[in-house]
């Protein structure tokens, strides 16, 4: 079964929120609206406008105020995205070139703060002052999650609490605010918007920890980009923190091979076998699950409507997701 399949009911309201994209990415420049486009068209799951809209059901449902959330969540997604493969010197997104390979470095700063500029457009529909405080601050989060990243790469001594408020920091909150904001944006009781909250941070924190193991276990053609691109980087992830902490001679062989400098490492194959074979998969996959399960009971008290079906839908889905 296809994620898409899980919400068929939204299929013209996820439209709609399509044509907001292609509205917020129209620029002057031709650089800038080639650049956003390009990134628009090359695809993605859209789930966090999903979020936005299955959590709206749980007020007044109206897809043309909650869109502009929607396609707000999702700018802000697209941005950090644009900005997060120039971290991580990365070349290839949903199978296509990223905006800093096609281009440059510069034309990706600007492109990602330009679209950054384009959620806050979006989000300025609405007056409420919360609105705003709770985007502005999932946007600092995320940049001090990114931030704390490059300060810790190639750090083989850290530890997992490290690891995991980082992740909460880069990917968990915005998923968690996408849930609270569509609730938030729809009249939804104080109660349903924590509910929705602690259901997306949790999802959001299994989200990461799956896409760091799908680093270590997918191919080039489920991810489309190459695998291993984490520890190359120097970017301590789950399965790799577990392998260094059971096993000394892995710490080792990590940081012999990858070493502390951002010099190219060559064939890191040898390396990822070991870390596959290290216990470090299990561990994540147990740890991600556990973070489901606590999002599945984060729903316990919302009305049984089919939104909440979908929401434990999409929690199994992103279990099993390999891609
Ligand atoms: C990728 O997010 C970055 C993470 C937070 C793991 P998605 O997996 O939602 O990326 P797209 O939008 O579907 O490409
Ligand atoms: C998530 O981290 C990126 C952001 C939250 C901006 P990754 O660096 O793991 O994301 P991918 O793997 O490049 O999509
Ligand atoms: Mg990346
Ligand atoms: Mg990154
Ligand atoms: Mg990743």
């Amino acid at each position: 079964m296809k994620l898409a399949d899980l919400y068929m009911f939204l299929k013209p309201d996820i439209k709609k929120i399509e044509s907001e994209l292609e509205r917020a990415v129209e620029a002057d420049h031709p650089v800038l609206q080639e650049a956003s486009l390009h990134l628009l068209h090359s695809g993605g799951k859209r789930i966090r406008p999903v979020f936005v809209l299955l959590s709206a059901k749980f007020g007044q449902y109206e897809i043309d105020r909650v869109k502009y959330i929607a396609a707000a969540l999702e700018l802000i997604h697209m941005a950090s995205l644009v900005h997060d493969d120039v971290i991580d010197d990365a070349d290839l997104r949903r199978g296509s070139k990223t905006i800093k390979a096609r281009w440059d470095n510069r034309v990706a700063m600007y492109t990602g703060d330009y679209i950054f500029a384009k959620a806050i457009e979006k989000a300025s529909f609405f007056e409420n002052e919360t609105i705003h405080r709770v985007i502005s601050n999932a946007m600092m989060e995320m940049c001090l999650g990114e931030i704390e990243q490059i300060r810790d790469q190639y750090n083989w001594d850290q530890n997992f609490k490290t690891y995991l408020r980082r992740i909460k920091r880069k990917t968990a909150l915005l998923i968690a605010v996408s849930c609270q904001l569509g609730a938030i944006s729809a009249g939804a009781s104080r109660e349903d918007q924590n509910r929705l909250y602690y259901y997306g941070y949790n999802v959001g924190m299994s989200y990461q920890i799956i896409d760091d193991i799908l680093d270590f276990t997918g191919t080039e053609k489920e991810l489309g980009k190459p695998a291993g691109g984490d520890l190359r980087q120097g970017n301590v992830t789950l399965p790799a923190l577990y392998a260094m902490h059971h096993d000394s001679f892995c710490r080792e062989e990590i940081n012999h091979i990858i070493g502390t400098s951002g010099d190219d490492p060559g064939d890191i194959s040898p390396l990822l076998d070991m870390i596959n074979h290290s216990g470090g998969i299990e561990y994540s996959k147990t740890l991600s699950r556990q973070y489901l399960e606590k999002a599945f009971r984060s729903l316990d008290g919302l009305e049984d409507i089919s939104a909440k079906k979908s929401l434990l839908d999409i929690a199994s889905y992103i279990g099993s997701r390999n891609s």
